[in-house]
């Protein structure tokens, strides 16, 4: 009897369910090969969500998620759903529950641009002779996005104001250090922590705090911090002068996606949204997902490129399965894929693009066997 992983299978819109489909034939190779095998729990979120129960994370699918060691989520949104209102459109109503529901208070956004890869990247191509590896390690359930108050009201004189809340304990911002801790001595042991301590009363604390925390707890780990503007000129002129990038909810929000778009294609990156809650396997619990989007326009033609999902398969078999050794394989497929030359029309550049399921081959062929 194979051993079952539970997961829940969240497609969502777009190019969502393609790379989904394709993603899990993948996993389910890889994991066949050394005894495992997937339990899949499909359900609806996002914009098909929307379609189907009229709101974009369902209790259905939230119970789903419930009963799962793992989330494998696909992405969400699209024109159809832009005219709701902010707060009910996919992306918002799905997302930032789910992240606050399962407390999923780390993000991890690899920034990987294989050497083959450089010509996707708008840098110049001697700044990056050797492609991209950084890591972004993003604080994902404080800070802005969910600090009260929030509000908005008339004024007396007839103007109006809204405001947000940016608010951070110690203890948030220590249990965010120490994933980038981590995640910094698998790889070159440097973190860069950044902030804006020169204007914000948050990023004061977050200094302290992170400086504090690195000197106690790991004094090998070389630290160094930037303030906000000058990390994203860096992001720009340097990438590779980060190892591992660790900040708050919104800076992290803005970092990566500049990093991703450093990095070439979003098709190729992935990420993982890691919980304080254990699952069954006493793992964390997480949200795996593709960083960029449902690329609307280029749905349903089975031509996006579902490296990003299969890479944040292999994230999930690490991270909410204890499965390094099958991730390890899984990634080597992908890029062994790549520098053959397998591309979709995202990172084709002069080359004959192949489809999604076609990639999804290539890289299921080249799955080291046990
Ligand atoms: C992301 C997205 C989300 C965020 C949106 C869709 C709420 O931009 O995951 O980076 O701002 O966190
Ligand atoms: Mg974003």
């Amino acid at each position: 009897m194979p051993t079952s992983l539970k997961i829940a299978v969240l497609p969502g819109d777009g190019i969502g369910p393609e790379g989904m489909e394709a993603a899990m034939q993948v996993l389910q190779a890889a994991l066949a090969s050394d005894g495992y095998e997937l339990e899949a729990e499909q359900a609806l979120v996002g914009g098909a969500a929307i379609d189907e129960c009229g709101e974009a994370l369902p209790p259905a699918t939230l119970t789903t998620c419930e009963n799962a060691s793992a989330i494998l989520f696909g992405s969400v949104g699209g024109p159809k759903w832009e005219t709701l209102p902010p707060a009910r459109q996919p992306e918002r109503a799905a997302l930032l529950p789910l992240r606050r529901h399962f407390r999923l208070f780390a993000n991890l956004r690899p920034g990987l641009l294989y050497p083959e890869l450089v010509p996707a990247s708008p840098l110049r191509p001697e700044l990056i002779p050797d492609g991209i590896d950084l890591v972004c390690v993003r604080e994902l359930t404080g800070g802005i996005y969910f600090g009260e108050p929030k509000a908005r009201h008339s004024l007396p004189d007839g103007d109006e104001e809204a405001l947000d809340t940016m608010i951070y304990k110690r203890s948030e911002i220590e249990r965010i250090a120490e994933v980038a801790a981590r995640a910094a001595l698998e790889r070159q042991g440097r973190v860069c922590s950044v902030d804006k301590a020169n204007v914000l009363t948050t990023s004061v604390l977050w200094r302290e705090t992170v400086s504090a925390f690195f000197d106690r707890y790991y004094p090998q780990i070389e630290l160094s911090h930037l303030y906000v503007d000058n990390a994203a000129m860096q992001m720009a002129r340097n990438p590779n002068q980060f190892d591992v990038v660790l900040t708050e909810n919104m800076f992290g929000d803005i970092l990566s996606d500049e990093m991703g778009i450093v990095c070439g294609s979003l098709g190729m990156l992935c990420s993982a949204s890691l919980g304080l809650g254990r699952n069954a396997e006493g793992q964390p619990f997480g949200l795996y997902e593709p960083a960029g989007g449902s690329a609307p326009d280029i749905a349903g033609q089975g031509i996006g490129n579902p490296c990003a999902q299969i890479l944040s398969g292999a994230m999930m078999l690490r991270f909410s399965f204890g499965l390094g050794n099958i991730a390890d394989r899984i990634e080597k497929a992908v890029r062994e894929a790549v520098r053959e030359g397998y591309r979709t029309a995202d990172i084709a550049f002069g080359k004959e693009p192949v489809n999604t399921a076609a990639m999804a081959e290539a890289v299921l062929e080249r799955i080291p066997r046990v």
